[in-house]
C-alpha cells in the first residue's frame, strides 16, 4: 500500500494571553489562560473565517474542513470597540492620539507551503472585510476597493508574498488605503524571515506619536525564555498624521489572507494594545488594554481549529447561586476545600500537570488526609471566567449524576474565592491517544478491544439508561482515560449537555455551541449547528477506526495519488476487499482477523453519512460483544444529503435547536 508516512503536522501552540480593560490595570499573569475562544468572543469582533483558536486569534483558518479550505480565505479580527483618534474641539489643534500595539505574531507554514499571502495590523473605520479581499489583498481591500480614500484604513502589512508592486515575498510595509504599500522595507537583509520553515514567534512593536506624528515598526525573533527587549533601531519609521486618513473613531486589530497556492496559519498569540484616547473636550485619557502572556508550556501538537463564531448572550452567575445550586444538587460528592486542594497538587505546581481539558488545567494530585492517601486529578477553571462558571456548573450537574463504570467518577468539588475545581479519580494510565500513538508501547490488541467495548458501552448508558438523554459532543482519543487495568473511562464533560425536552436549565441553554473536534464531527452537525445522539455514534465510528488503525480520524492519506481521509481509505480498502490491511502496522499479526474486520466494518456503519442510518448504541454494544451480527456496509460511502430525514431527537427537541457550531478542534498526535 503505497501512502504517505503518517504525516504529522506540528503546529506550536502557544500564548497564554488574558484581557484586561483597565486604565490601571495591574499586570496579570494567567499560566495556560490564552485569548481564550469562549470568553473573549465579545472582546473582537470576528468576520467569518477568523476566530480564536488554540489560545490564538486565528485571522484565517487553521484548519480545513467540510465548508472550507486553507485557500484563498482572508479574515479580520478587531477589538470589540473604536478608540477616538483626536479631538474635535479645535483648540487642540491637531492633536492627534499616540498608541503602541505590541503583539506576538506567528506566521506558520508546513515546509511543503509555499507561504502567503499576508498579514497586517491595521487601523480601520469598522471591523468589516470587503468581499474577495483574499489572495493579494491582505484581507484589507479587493480588486475594486483598494485605493480609495474613503477605505479610511491604515495598516502595517508582513507581506510573505510577492505581487508585481512588492520588492520580494518578505517584507513588512506601511499601507494607506491600499496593499501597494507607501514604504516598504525588505527583511531579508535585516536577517529576519516572516514565515520561515521552522515555526517562528516574533515580537513586534508598532508605536505612533501624535505629537510628532511619527510611526514606527520594530521587530524581533521571540524566545520564550529570553524575550526580547524592543530593538533599538526601528525597522520602519514614517510621519503620517493619520488624521488625514482614518476616521475619527476607528477600531484596531489584525488582518490576514491565503491565496490560490500560498497558505499559512495567520496568528497573533498575545497583544498589547494602548491607545491614548480623546473622549471629552481637552480632556484625554489613557486607556490600556493589557494582554499580558506568560507561557509556561510548548504543546507541540497539531491543533487545527474552526471556528465559526456567533456572538453570544453572556450572564453572570452569582457566587451565592453557585454555590446554592452545588449545596442543592442531590447526593452531591463531597466538598474540598481549596487548601486540601492545593496543598494535594504541590501548589498547583507545572510538574503536577496532567492537561489541560475543555476549560481549565488538570493537575496530579495526592490526598493526605486519610491514613491512606488517595490520588487525585483536579480540573481547575480559569480564574475570573465568567463562562467557566456555566460550564462548570454544566459539568458538574451533568457528571454528577451519572453512574457508569466507563465514566470518569466525580469524587467531589470546591467553589471558594471564585475559584471553581473539579476533583476526580485519577486515571493512571491517562488517555488513550498517548498510547495509541506512543513510539514504544503501543496498545495491544486486548486493550484495544476492551477500550473500545467500555466506551460502547459508556455511550449506551448516557443515551439510554439514564433519565436524560446526555450528548457527549467531544468523543475522541484524548478525551478517554484508562485506569490501572486499561478500561476506558469516558472523561471531559465540558462539553456534554442533557437533551431534556421540559426542563432547559439554565447551564444547558448557556452551554451553547456545537463544539467537537474535525474528523470526529458528523457532517450534518455543519448544516445544522446541533449535536445529537447520531453525531455521537459518528464520533466513536471515528473513534473505532483511529483505534483499530492507528491513525488519527482527521489525518490525509495519500493513495495512488488520491488524497483520501481515514474513514475514505478504509472504506476504499472495504471496497477492495481488503480492508484488513487498514489495521494498525504496529500491531503486526498479533490481532485477531475477524475481531478487526468486524470492528473495521462497525466504524464504517457508525461513519455514514446520514444520521438515520447508523447504528443505535444498543446494536454497537451488541455487535462488540458478538450477539449480533456484523453490520453490512455498502461498497462505495454513501452521498452526504443535505436537508436529510429527521434524526430521532431532532423533531422534538427544542432545547438543542438554537445550538450554534461555535468551534471544531482537530488534535493530531
Ligand atoms: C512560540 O511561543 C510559544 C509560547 O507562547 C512557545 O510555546 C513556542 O515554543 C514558541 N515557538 C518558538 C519557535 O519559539
Ligand atoms: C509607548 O511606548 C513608549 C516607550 O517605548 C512610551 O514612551 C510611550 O509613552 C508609550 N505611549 C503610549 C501611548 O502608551
Ligand atoms: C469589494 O468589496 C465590496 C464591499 O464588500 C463589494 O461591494 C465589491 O463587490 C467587492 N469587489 C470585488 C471585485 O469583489
Ligand atoms: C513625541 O514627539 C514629541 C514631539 O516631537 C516629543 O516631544 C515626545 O517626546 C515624543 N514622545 C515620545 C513618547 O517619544
Ligand atoms: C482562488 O481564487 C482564484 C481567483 O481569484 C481562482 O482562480 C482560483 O481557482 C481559486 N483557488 C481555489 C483553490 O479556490
Amino acid at each position: 500500500m503505497g501512502f504517505s508516512k503518517r504525516s504529522s503536522i506540528t503546529y506550536i501552540v502557544m500564548s497564554l494571553a488574558m484581557i484586561s480593560v483597565a486604565s490601571a490595570a495591574e499586570p496579570r499573569h494567567f499560566p495556560f489562560s490564552a485569548f481564550d475562544e469562549k470568553t473573549d468572543q465579545n472582546t473582537f469582533h470576528f468576520t467569518q473565517y477568523s476566530s480564536i483558536d488554540n489560545g490564538a486569534l486565528q485571522l484565517t483558518p487553521d484548519t480545513e474542513n467540510e465548508d472550507h479550505s486553507l485557500t484563498n480565505k482572508s479574515g479580520r479580527i478587531m477589538y470589540h470597540r473604536s478608540f477616538t483618534l483626536w479631538s474635535s474641539d479645535n483648540e487642540d489643534g491637531d492633536g492627534v492620539a499616540s498608541f503602541n500595539s505590541t503583539f506576538l505574531m506567528n506566521i506558520y507554514r508546513e515546509n511543503n507551503w509555499i507561504g502567503g499571502e499576508g498579514f497586517a495590523f491595521l487601523i480601520a473605520s469598522d471591523w468589516n472585510i470587503p468581499d474577495q479581499s483574499y489572495g493579494q489583498w491582505l484581507g484589507l481591500t479587493n480588486a475594486s476597493t483598494d485605493g480609495n480614500i474613503g477605505n479610511h484604513m491604515v495598516a502595517i502589512e508582513f507581506d510573505t508574498r510577492q505581487q508585481d508592486f512588492d520588492p520580494d515575498d518578505n517584507h513588512i510595509g506601511l499601507n494607506i488605503n491600499s496593499v501597494r504599500s507607501s514604504k516598504t522595507v525588505s527583511l531579508k537583509p535585516l536577517g529576519i524571515e516572516i514565515s520561515p520553515e521552522v515555526g517562528t514567534n516574533y515580537s513586534v512593536w508598532v508605536q505612533y506619536n501624535g505629537s510628532s506624528k511619527v510611526i514606527e515598526v520594530y521587530m524581533a525573533k521571540h524566545i520564550r525564555t529570553n524575550p526580547p527587549a524592543r530593538p533599538e533601531t526601528p525597522l520602519l519609521r514614517e510621519t503620517i498624521n493619520l488624521k488625514d486618513y482614518l476616521k475619527q473613531d476607528s477600531y484596531f486589530g489584525f488582518s490576514g489572507s491565503t491565496g490560490n497556492t500560498a497558505i499559512q496559519l495567520n496568528c497573533v498569540l498575545e497583544w498589547d494594545l494602548e491607545v491614548e484616547e480623546f473622549k471629552t473636550r481637552k480632556d484625554m485619557t489613557l486607556l490600556k488594554i493589557g494582554v499580558p502572556a506568560l507561557a509556561l508550556s510548548v504543546l507541540f501538537v497539531l491543533w487545527l481549529g474552526f471556528g465559526y463564531v456567533k456572538k453570544r448572550k453572556r450572564t453572570s452567575l452569582e457566587e451565592s447561586d453557585v454555590l446554592g445550586t452545588l449545596k442543592r444538587l442531590p447526593g452531591m460528592p463531597r466538598e474540598f476545600k481549596y487548601k486540601e486542594l492545593k496543598e494535594a497538587t504541590d501548589n498547583f505546581h507545572v510538574s503536577m500537570i496532567l492537561g489541560q481539558g475543555g476549560f481549565g488545567i488538570v493537575y496530579r494530585g495526592t490526598l493526605r488526609d486519610t491514613k491512606t492517601s488517595a490520588e487525585i486529578a483536579v480540573k481547575k477553571f480559569s480564574r475570573d471566567n465568567i463562562k467557566g462558571k456555566d460550564d462548570f456548573m454544566a459539568e458538574l450537574t451533568i457528571i454528577h449524576r451519572l453512574r457508569h463504570k466507563n465514566l470518569v467518577r466525580l469524587v467531589g468539588w470546591c467553589y471558594e474565592k471564585g475559584e471553581l475545581l473539579l476533583v476526580y479519580d485519577f486515571m493512571p494510565n491517562g488517555s488513550v491517544d498517548r498510547h495509541l500513538f506512543s513510539n514504544q508501547n503501543t496498545l495491544n490488541w486486548e486493550h484495544r478491544c476492551k477500550i473500545l467495548a467500555g466506551v460502547a458501552s459508556a455511550l449506551h448508558y448516557l443515551q439510554n439508561e439514564y433519565d436524560q438523554k446526555v450528548v457527549h459532543r467531544d468523543l475522541k482519543a484524548s478525551n478517554i482515560l484508562l485506569d490501572s487495568e486499561f478500561n476506558a473511562r469516558l472523561g471531559d464533560f465540558g462539553l456534554a449537555r442533557a437533551l431534556d425536552q421540559e426542563r432547559n436549565s439554565h447551564a444547558e441553554l448557556e452551554l451553547a455551541g456545537v463544539a467537537g473536534t474535525l474528523g470526529y464531527v458528523a457532517p450534518e452537525c455543519f448544516h445544522t449547528r446541533k449535536a445529537t445522539p447520531e453525531s455521537d455514534v459518528f464520533g466513536f465510528g471515528a473513534l473505532v477506526l483511529e483505534i483499530v488503525c492507528g491513525r488519527s480520524p482527521g489525518i490525509q492519506l495519500i493513495h495512488e495519488q488520491h488524497q483520501f481521509s481515514l474513514v475514505d481509505w478504509v472504506w476504499m480498502l472495504h471496497r477492495e476487499g481488503c480492508i484488513e490491511e487498514s489495521v494498525d502496522e504496529r500491531l503486526g499479526s498479533n490481532y485477531v482477523l475477524d475481531e478487526a474486520k468486524k470492528l473495521l466494518l462497525l466504524g464504517l456503519a457508525c461513519s455514514h453519512p446520514i444520521a438515520s442510518e447508523r447504528p443505535q448504541t444498543q446494536a454497537i454494544c451488541q455487535i462488540i460483544s458478538g450477539t449480533m451480527a456484523v453490520p453490512s456496509v455498502p461498497p462505495f460511502k454513501p452521498v452526504f444529503t443535505w436537508p436529510s430525514m429527521s434524526t430521532r431527537y431532532s423533531s422534538t427537541d427544542s432545547t438543542v435547536s438554537n445550538i450554534t457550531l461555535s468551534r471544531i478542534t482537530l488534535s493530531h498526535l
